[in-house]
């Protein structure tokens, strides 16, 4: 899993890609490289975060090149790992994300040929490929290579023999183009160049593109030329940028009572039809929910949903087992943010191949998921770049609901008073997590008492339960502290034995049917001597009289009360991880989306 970009055009290369890099560095971090083509082509590489590359590279004035940020999957990191990887005799230069399945035995039958290499990686075998292949046009030389390619792949290819143009192709990774006036981008993802255009073309997968700076063209494998319309991205560059606070996290835990009222948009009404979500309902008497992460916590939470506001039975897997032991269903409903996800992407193909019904789940317009099932739900969250999923996390579960409820309203489970009940709860959700979002000092001093700990549990039941499991996961991935979540009913079946007065326990405790059940349970791990965290809904006084300390936030019916409480988990490790000087936006060893299985 890495990122890519290639820039053609009037501006200096070097700083155009340097810039769209930082922008991908989400997308893994552990290496980076650029090549740029001025007379020669001229290869840099570092290892580390993109300032190192950075800082190591001259001032060089190229129009042309291309640049990777690495997140390593065959070879360790090191500079020979790093991209771009070039031929043996340095006249073409590739840079590649996915993994190529068959990268051994095309490296032994190039070396029979003759080919040195001179990294560990998969990727190499592709420019290899090329120079093999290459006999004076380097679109067919590279339509020659990737046939001869298994795995995915979005490849960009640079030559100093044709210094005016870059060819990208791909299959199951992504690639964008970015159109601009005599220059052009192309790149994982659009922040990469939004600075510079919001113009936009998809590259399908078995797409190759040609790019100069004052034409695009898009072709198939067998060279015939497809017309592909123009879209225009109405995020604007800053929206990816931090704005100011000093994390992306922040900006992001922060953007929620926006992000909220964007995933309603359009989709409620205080008149009939109430939810609109634009969903045909064939096939919707039994769901099959797929994610993997962040994204199965919104699944585990879709479950109680559907199950409870529509009475469909809910099957939930997480996607790298789904893909080879899940059961049909007539419905698949695939929840991923990044629409990247192998695993995902693999279960959706199963579900396909099974003949279900699928549904995508997804924040992002045009990524592989959204081409591979039959419906798209837009989370709308706008782009997230800490890799702490948090605003695209509400806006799952947002969706969720409105999925529930329109399923609960189309099979009648539920009345139109009961709708419009909701309906009117939902529209309060932005300004209830205002409030929330004001008590960051409150739950500034509770990561005070947290942040020096091991270990920390969090419990709740129903709902509450994965949103516990997202809480402990929220909180181990950025502050690295050992985290679990529990079913609050599950402590006394093991877990207890690790009960003491220095593991604090998270109770989330809301005021619905299993209340008295939890209040048990936190009665039951004060006896043993643990601190007790509670996050209960206003006007609740009982807590005081269990818990050690108490977050409030605004009463709210199920499921809808998840939502609040997420957003104070998401504080919550937001500022362990702060006090405990963690890289909150890239943690370590893990990336943004995870393209590999
Ligand atoms: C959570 O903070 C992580 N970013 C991770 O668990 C993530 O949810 C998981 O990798 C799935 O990603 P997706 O939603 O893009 O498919």
């Amino acid at each position: 899993m890495c990122g890519i970009i290639g820039y053609v055009g009037f501006r200096n290369a070097r700083n155009i890609i340097i810039e769209g890099l930082k922008r991908l560095e989400y997308r893994g971090y552990d290496s980076a490289g650029i090549g740029i083509i001025e007379g020669n082509l001229h290869i840099y590489k570092n290892v580390g975060e993109i300032e190192n590359l950075e800082k190591s590279i001259p001032q060089i004035d190229g129009r042309v090149g291309i640049g990777h940020t690495r997140w390593a999957t065959h070879g360790k990191v090191s500079i020979e790992n790093a991209h771009p990887h070039t031929d043996c005799n340095k006249k073409f230069a590739i840079v590649h994300n996915g993994i190529i399945e068959n990268f051994k035995s095309l490296k032994e039958m190039l070396e029979r040929k003759g080919h040195t290499f001179s990294s560990e990686t998969d990727s190499e075998v592709i420019v290899h490929l090329i120079e093999e292949k290459y006999k004076g046009s380097l679109e067919e030389a590279v339509k020659k290579a990737i046939k001869e390619l298994k795995g995915s792949y979005a490849i960009i290819a640079i030559s100093q023999l044709e210094p005016d143009k870059i060819v990208g192709a791909r299959n199951e990774s992504p690639l964008v183009i970015g159109v601009g006036e005599k220059e052009n981008f192309i790149a994982s993802d659009i922040p990469a160049f939004l600075k510079y255009t919001n113009r936009i073309k998809y590259l399908n997968d078995g797409e190759i593109c040609v790019i100069k700076n004052d034409g695009i063209k898009i072709m198939d494998l067998n060279g015939k030329e497809i017309e592909r319309e123009e879209n225009l991205i109405k995020w604007q560059a800053e929206q990816a940028e931090k704005a100011g606070y000093p994390h992306f996290m922040l900006k992001e835990i922060y953007e929620q009572p926006h992000s909220i009222m964007e995933t309603m948009r359009g989709r409620i009404s205080e008149i009939e039809p109430w939810i609109n979500l634009e969903i045909d309902f064939d096939g919707m008497d039994e769901v099959a929910l797929v994610a993997c992460g962040t994204s199965y916590y919104a699944a585990m939470a879709g479950k109680y949903m559907i199950e409870e506001l529509a009475g469909v039975p809910v099957d939930i897997e997480l996607s790298s087992e789904y893909r080879y032991f899940g059961k049909k269903r007539r419905t698949v409903l695939a929840i991923t943010q990044s629409g990247e996800t192998a695993d995902t992407i693999g279960a959706l193909k199963e579900a396909k191949m099974y003949g279900c019904k699928t549904i995508v789940v997804t924040n992002v317009i045009g990524s592989s998921a959204t081409r591979f099932a039959d419906h798209v739900l837009l989370t709308r969250a706008g782009p997230e770049i800490g890799v702490a999923a948090t605003k695209t996390f509400t806006a799952q579960l947002l969706t969720l609901m409105l999925f529930s409820l329109y399923l609960g309203m189309k099979n009648g489970k539920l009345h139109a008073n009961e709708i419009k009940n909701y309906v009117a709860e939902l529209k309060r959700l932005p300004s209830i997590v205002e409030e929330v979002l004001e008590r960051e000092n409150e739950i500034k001093e509770i990561a005070k008492i947290i942040h020096d700990k091991n270990t920390v549990f969090f419990i709740g039941r129903g709902i509450n339960y994965p949103i516990a499991l997202e809480g402990a996961l929220k909180l181990k991935e950025i502050s690295y502290i050992h985290a679990e979540g529990f079913a609050a009913g599950e402590l006394k079946h093991g877990p207890f034995a690790l009960l003491s007065e220095e593991t604090p326990v998270i109770a989330l405790a809301s005021k619905d049917r299993v209340y008295e059940k939890v209040m048990g349970n936190i009665g039951e791990i004060k006896a043993r001597n643990s601190p007790v965290i509670a996050i209960a809904e206003e006007g609740d006084e009982d807590i005081t009289n269990f818990a050690d300390h108490v977050i409030y936030y605004p009463k709210l019916s199920f499921p809808l009360f998840s939502i609040p409480i997420a957003v104070i988990l998401q504080l919550l490790a937001y500022h362990t991880a702060s006090l405990r000087n963690c890289p909150i936006d890239k943690p370590r060893n893990l990336a943004k989306s995870v393209t590999v299985e």
